[in-house]
């Protein structure tokens, strides 16, 4: 998607702008990639929930991966999908009948979990989540096999077979860029379980590649086909990100420019709270507009209270003005679905880009903000 097309197309700001293309495209990619190993497709729904989305992706993929009761029930109203896999350390007592009913696949990520419900599942194939105990990130806020991570049941202690448990999930990296930690999780699990591996009725592999930017998938390629040969059991992967991150466009302006300390700080009509993992991961987004030889250099802050709320600072080829439009791109992933309406500033009206058109699909108002939080059930 072209920047001069948002920027003429795209008439209200903030705006978060879909590019259903990108999405599609991505999907082809992984339909190559199942042209050379066998194995089915989930949309991690917690990246970007939207309905859109969820209709675009159905007839692409082999189900859907959630984490909670809303997410499955999304999924079963908004697709005709019967494939729906939940994994999540939050299983509720109340929820567990709705969600034996919805979700073909359930992933328990403890022994308690598995003790508590199993039994009452009738139709689900269940299985577990378990950390394979082999750490690929430094920072613990985002590593699932950190020391005392609560994500999954610890392999050594985890004997298999195990009544009713079909299958194994393990979710282990983020924003991977290459395929090692696979390579070494898999090796791992075939020589802790032996042959007992071999008798698992599926594995779920997770998410957390970044396949968008990997150009390598030759090792990815060769786990799957290897996995194929040895065992008859069904393979899953369940990427989020990779299938929207990079159809996920921020437009901005600048309402106010104020010299602070020898440095221009522009304000724009956005906040990090549209985008929260900037501030969680203290990380730049990508500035459309970024030329690092430009000679004006600019921090962009957003136009909350907190002082944290600026989103880095970014060499450009002209100075800014009141009223320029900006846009950050590859923000599709885990943005709207953790924004919010900090200090009362709207959320971004959404746009759909598809084929060359470009519609609003969202717009929130006033109503929205104050019914949530009218305390008036
Ligand atoms: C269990 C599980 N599966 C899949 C995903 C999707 O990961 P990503 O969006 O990084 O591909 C996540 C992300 O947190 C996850 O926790």
């Amino acid at each position: 998607m072209q920047l001069a097309q948002i920027k003429a197309l795209v008439n209200t700001s903030p705006a978060f702008i879909l590019d259903a293309d990108s999405i599609l495209s991505q999907l082809q990619l992984f339909k190559q990639l199942q042209q050379q190993a066998n194995f089915k497709l989930l949309f991690a729904i917690k990246a970007l929930p939207l309905d859109a989305i969820l209709k675009l992706v159905a007839p692409h993929v082999q189900g859907f991966a959630v984490s909670s009761l809303f997410e499955a029930q999304l999924v079963h109203e908004t697709t005709t999908s019967n494939n729906i896999h939940l994994t999540t350390p939050g299983i509720r007592a109340a929820e567990i009948a709705t969600l034996a009913r919805l979700c073909s696949h359930i992933n328990f990520n403890s022994q308690n979990q598995y003790q508590r419900f199993a039994a009452q599942i009738k139709s689900a194939t269940l299985g577990m989540r378990l950390n394979p105990k082999l750490s690929f990130l430094h920072d613990q806020r985002f590593n699932p096999c950190g020391l005392h991570s609560k994500l999954g049941v610890d392999i050594a202690e985890l004997s298999l077979p195990m009544q009713n448990i079909q299958g194994l999930h393990f979710h282990t990296v983020f924003s991977a860029t290459d395929f090692q930690a696979l390579i070494q999780t898999l090796k791992k699990l075939q020589s802790h379980f032996g042959t007992a591996f071999k008798d698992l009725a599926w594995l779920n592999l997770g998410g957390g590649y970044l396949f968008n930017q990997i150009t390598e998938f030759q090792s990815f390629i060769t786990c799957i086909q290897a996995l194929n040969a040895n065992q008859a059991t069904e393979i899953f992967i369940e990427p989020g990100k990779a299938i929207v991150n990079d159809a996920g466009y921020l437009l901005t302006t600048v309402i106010d420019i104020l010299p602070s300390d020898g440095k221009n700080i522009a304000i724009l009509d956005t906040s990090v709270n549209h985008h929260p993992e900037v501030f969680e991961y203290q990380r730049a987004p990508k500035l459309c507009e970024a030329n690092s030889k430009g000679k004006y250099q600019v921090i962009l802050a957003g136009s909350t209270c907190l002082a944290g709320d600026v989103f880095g600072e970014y060499s450009l080829e002209q100075e800014l003005k009141i009223g320029d439009k900006l846009v950050f791109k590859q923000l599709g992933a885990y943005s709207l679905i953790k924004a919010n309406r900090f200090n009362g500033y709207n959320l971004p009206d959404i746009y759909w880009h598809q084929a060359g058109n470009i519609r609003r699909i969202k717009q929130y108002q006033y109503c929205d903000y104050q019914q949530q939080w009218s305390s008036e059930c």
